[in-house]
């Protein structure tokens, strides 16, 4: 039997294990996948080496992951974030999937070529697999993060001004973990007209940030999809 399993701080929400359960009996694979709360990264390794086939990796360990890859594909290493781990003997190979879960947005609900610029809040691990994606669609994006610092490039805003200019978006994205807990990362809903927005959360199905935006008549999309996509991906490596 394959032995699989997502580490992560908190994962009492996660939909992982129910996902790949399906995943294995859809293609009749003989699998399991547990849900690994940890605190200490370096114990995980040891017993994942000895244990497991494959591991996701998420908050907060999708880029502290990194300092313990043996190899890391192309994607995750220009992306900087790592959230599929395969177990190669005593070899740990990192990917991104991320990256093609987002994506499915511009397959299915955004046409690239309708969007002049997106406004991406949150510069976590997830955040870097979405600013990667709209890289390599060539459309132009701005990141609001609350510690404005941790941003490494100019087009950047903080929240309070993100906010302020948010009519100037076509495409607005939710990647901070505000949201959980009903509070909404845009305090001020004056949206343009034809704004689009995603939320990478999923849980309550839809955020305040998006009930705002269904309220005001705008296409919106929770993370379901990402996370379904993600996984698939993550079940073919
Ligand atoms: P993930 O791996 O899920 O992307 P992460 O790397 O910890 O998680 O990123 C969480 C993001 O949510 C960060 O952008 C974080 O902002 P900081 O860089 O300032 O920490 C953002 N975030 C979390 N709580 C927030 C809050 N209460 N207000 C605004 N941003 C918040």
């Amino acid at each position: 039997m394959k032995k699989f399993g997502v580490i992560g701080k908190t994962l009492s929400h996660s939909l992982s294990p129910q996902i790949h359960e399906n995943f294995f009996e859809f293609y009749n694979v003989s699998g399991e996948y547990k849900k690994y709360e940890i605190s200490d990264l370096s114990e995980f390794i040891l017993f994942a080496k000895q244990n497991l086939d494959g591991f996701n990796v998420t908050f907060p360990f999708k880029e502290q992951i990194l300092d313990y890859l043996d190899e890391i594909s192309p994607l995750a290493k220009e992306i900087g974030s790592v959230n599929c781990v395969k177990v190669d003997g005593d070899k740990l190979i990192g990917y991104n999937t991320d990256f093609e879960g987002f994506k499915y947005y511009f397959d299915h609900f955004v046409n690239k070529d309708s969007i002049s610029n997106a406004l991406v809040f949150g510069y976590g691990g997830a955040s870097k697999a979405i600013i990667s994606v709209l890289k390599h669609l060539n459309v132009d994006f701005v990141v609001a993060n609350r510690t404005l610092e941790k941003v490494p490039f100019d087009n950047k805003l903080s929240i309070e001004d993100a906010n302020a200019q948010i009519n100037h978006f076509d495409l607005v994205i939710n990647s901070t973990s505000v949201g959980y807990n009903f509070d909404s990362i845009v305090s001020n809903c004056a949206y343009n007209e034809n704004a689009k927005l995603i939320d990478i959360n999923y849980e309550p199905y839809f955020t305040k940030f998006l009930k705002d935006g269904i309220n005001l008549g705008l296409g919106v999309k929770n993370g379901l999809d990402m996370l379904i996509v993600q996984a698939l991906q993550s079940f073919y490596i």
